[in-house]
């Protein structure tokens, strides 16, 4: 579960301050695909950062299956990052001259994988996520860009997180295989019962969530998903 306490965050620039997130509660249940709306500027990835541990809330809490990552010291955060939390962003941010399995390999060394177990553990996802095998050694610069987001998302999956956080997968995308993407997000959230939450604005594929949120001035409120979509 996923447990979001009157977080607050406020940046300071000179005499400017703004709280992009001004006091943002909601929780999640475990496996959970959610999307999160919003205008450019209103604070969308602000709030995964604070979710993702890359910054830290001004004040209150984010809870994580049960632990208080606002209340961790900096060197359980690295961990946390590494081993509980997947990310996903817009631009792939693969490393380009790696080969596709590589680029999944690389989060499983830091886990203490052995070569054999990481590179059958990466061949396994990348199937999942829908990469023939033929593909797999190809180097992530050569790969279109619904396979390149595809191996991100088994890169994401590569530490078998709690919690994935994509920030505009789809938006480099063109709608077909941005659709594709947001089906595999949301069977895979399903499946590995992964809370999987992801900023888009695409409203059609916003559709196709669980839950579905917009921020806007610093809060966040949740709107109805038609119960068609739902299964
Ligand atoms: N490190 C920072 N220091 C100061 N201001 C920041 C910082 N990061 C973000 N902001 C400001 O916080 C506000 C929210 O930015 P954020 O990037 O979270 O919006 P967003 O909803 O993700 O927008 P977009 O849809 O364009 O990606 C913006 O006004 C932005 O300029
Ligand atoms: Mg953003």
């Amino acid at each position: 579960m996923l447990e979001v306490r009157d977080v607050v965050k406020v940046f300071k620039t000179g005499d400017n301050t703004i709280k992009p997130v001004n006091g943002i509660s909601f929780t999640v249940e475990q496996g959970t695909f959610a999307a999160i709306l919003g205008k450019s500027g209103s604070g969308k990835s602000t709030l995964l950062s604070l979710l993702g541990a890359l910054d830290k809330a001004t004040s209150g809490d984010v809870v994580v299956d049960g632990v208080n990552i606002s209340a961790l010291p900096d060197a359980k955060l690295t961990a946390y990052r590494r081993d509980d939390i997947g990310f996903v962003f817009q631009a792939y941010n693969l490393i380009p001259n790696l080969s596709a399995k590589d680029n999944v390999m690389l989060p499983m060394e830091f886990a203490g994988l052995s070569r054999a177990e990481r590179s059958s553990r990466a061949a396994e996802l990348l199937v999942q996520v829908g990469l023939e095998e033929d593909m797999h050694d190809r180097k992530a610069n050569k790969l279109s860009g619904g396979m390149a987001q595809r191996v991100s998302i088994a890169r994401a999956l590569a530490n078998n997180p709690k919690l994935i956080l994509a920030d505009e997968p789809t938006g480099n995308l063109d709608d077909e295989t941005g659709e594709l993407i947001i089906d595999l997000l949301r069977s895979l959230s399903h499946e590995k019962n992964t809370t999987i939450l992801v900023v888009t604005h695409d409203h059609a594929l916003a559709a196709k969530t669980d839950r579905k949120f917009r921020l806007a001035r610093g809060r966040l409120t949740e709107e109805p998903v038609r119960a068609a979509h739902l299964h």
